[in-house]
């Protein structure tokens, strides 16, 4: 080890301070800020390294994982960690931190902003204007969705799939709207956010004028909306996607969306990010955002401080706060890991 961090991407610069006041010798990955290093450039630079700080855009496989045999961490800067191998670190005795909380907010209101966005065609009247296109007023010009009551009184109906933080924060933005929401998680959860009414996904999906998302990327979440769910969808639907793109079959989306089977998507996220599936971005009734669901100045470096205190516990042998697979600390692998290390260097005074 002759490194301490190794840091895939650079983050904001208050998290790079805080490892370094922590006196801990850190090498950033010196590629362009949106280019992810190579699978070979993460594992040479986390073979040499104490603790790896990580991206969700960089995948940690098994197989990497198992050629980091001095590793005493993993910090990734996100909530989610499905770029990493968790059974396979939790094994190897490797310890994972995220970054929770911190984004809640932030998502919750990015979710909103989608969901007025797609409802009330915001995107293509922008476009109008940019065009030099509004020659003047019209009954019919861009005709939205309610998303409140309107004029009929009629309360809408938005399905929350995945009542967490997130999803409970965008339950609670909804009372302002007058909306009925059924949320579809465990029932105790759902019944504790006192915001919303337990639905089975086949209620939810049947009942809801909006769906939104807000599970983590498992293998039981894998594709949980595909084209059995997109049918049973009504007609005036909209779906909102801000966790993760795997977690929508995006090929039958674009169908759906096609035969305007639902109303419209409003999405953060991809399957194959930064990829889109063919045919979405030609799509009128769809507004796509580059996975800003995080992205306020605020938010993000409050990431960058978790991340960092996440990384110095991990160099220092200590438990992480935010460890996801906390049982690594007592396995035999973490034992023989934190005995091979070098002692961790002294705080900056
Ligand atoms: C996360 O943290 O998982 C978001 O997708 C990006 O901030």
């Amino acid at each position: 080890m002759n490194i301490d961090v190794f840091v895939t991407r650079a983050i904001p610069a208050v998290g790079i301070e805080r490892l370094r006041a922590a006196g801990l010798e850190v090498q950033i990955h010196p590629g362009a800020p949106d280019d992810s290093p190579s699978r070979e450039q993460i594992l040479a630079g986390a073979q040499r390294a104490g603790v790896l700080l990580s991206l969700l855009t960089e995948p940690i496989d098994a197989g990497m994982l198992e050629a980091m045999p001095r590793l005493l961490g993993i910090a990734n800067y996100a909530v989610g960690h499905d770029n990493i191998d968790l059974e396979a670190a939790t094994r190897l005795g490797i310890p994972v931190s995220n970054t929770p909380g911190v984004l809640t907010e932030s998502t919750a209101d990015l979710t909103w902003a989608l969901l007025l966005a797609v409802a009330r065609r915001i995107v293509p009247g922008d476009a109008v204007m940019r065009a030099g296109r509004f020659r003047r007023w019209g009954p019919q010009l861009l005709l939205g969705q309610d998303v409140g009551p309107g004029c009929d009184g009629r309360r809408r109906t938005l399905g929350i799939v995945g009542m967490g933080r997130i999803g409970s924060a965008v339950a609670r933005r909804a009372c302002g709207f007058e909306m009925d929401v059924l949320a579809h998680d465990g029932q105790d959860k759902v019944a504790a956010s006192g915001t919303a009414r337990w639905a089975s996904m086949d209620e939810l999906l049947r009942k809801s004028d909006f769906v939104t998302l807000h599970v983590p990327l498992t293998t039981r979440t894998r594709h949980l909306i595909g084209a059995p769910e997109l049918a049973i969808m009504k007609p005036g639907a909209f779906l909102v996607n801000t966790s993760r793109g795997a977690v929508v079959d995006e090929c039958a989306l674009v169908e759906a969306l096609q035969r305007r089977q639902i109303a419209g998507a409003a999405l953060d996220v991809y399957e194959h990010e930064p990829a889109t599936a063919p045919g979405l971005t030609e799509l009128d009734n769809v507004v796509l955002l580059p996975h800003l669901g995080s992205a306020t100045d605020d938010t993000r470096a409050r990431m960058a401080t978790m991340a960092a205190d996440n990384a110095v516990a991990m160099r220092r042998g200590e438990v992480a706060q935010h460890c996801v697979n906390p049982a690594v600390y007592g396995s035999a692998p973490y034992r023989h890991r934190l005995a091979a290390a070098p002692a961790a260097p002294d705080p900056v005074p």
